[in-house]
């Protein structure tokens, strides 16, 4: 995986085979206008929702691939795993910031499934991501796998700034 180059960068202009297959595989997910708003809401510090769903997708796609699993179900699930658009930090909703783990995997899974067919994995991916959070266990390798992914990208994100 690439450590100099800001993932979304590499994702985004380069065309070695990995990334024109995974770019293709969320495709659909990628360019839909209500996904691609997401890059208007932030994340985690300077980083939108957006740019957060594809490191978490594509990291998940080598991780999957390299181990034999189902990659495209896992990028794809994970390309939506925090589809929801209100801002977390908004102190201006009571309980906001208290509920906003365990309720935003089921407003994502919601948003998710009303634009796109998804299957077993991508919506265990979807409803399972903040595990062990949200107490309920993954059913699928690739959930638990994006339960890991997404944390380390979340880390990163924050610990970047802090770096800065
Ligand atoms: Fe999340
Ligand atoms: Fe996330």
């Amino acid at each position: 995986m690439e450590n100099t180059k800001e993932i979304h960068d590499l994702i985004v202009t380069d065309n070695i085979p990995s990334i024109l297959e995974f770019k293709e595989i969320i495709r659909d997910i990628a360019t839909n206008p209500n996904v691609v708003a997401l890059k208007e809401r932030v994340q985690h510090n300077n980083k939108s929702r957006y740019y957060h769903c594809l490191c978490v997708s594509y990291y998940t796609y080598c991780i999957c691939k390299k181990l034999k699993l189902d990659y495209i179900s896992a990028a794809r699930g994970a390309m939506l795993h925090d589809f929801y658009y209100y801002d977390w930090r908004d102190k201006n909703v009571e309980n906001q910031k208290k509920f906003h783990a365990f309720r935003h995997p089921r407003i994502a899974l919601n948003n998710a499934s009303d634009l796109f067919e998804l299957n077993n994995i991508e919506k265990d991916i979807i409803l399972k991501h903040m595990w062990p959070l949200t107490i309920k266990l993954p059913s699928y390798k690739e959930s638990y796998i994006v339960t890991l992914v997404d944390k380390y990208c979340a880390t990163y994100e924050l610990f970047k700034n802090f770096k800065k």
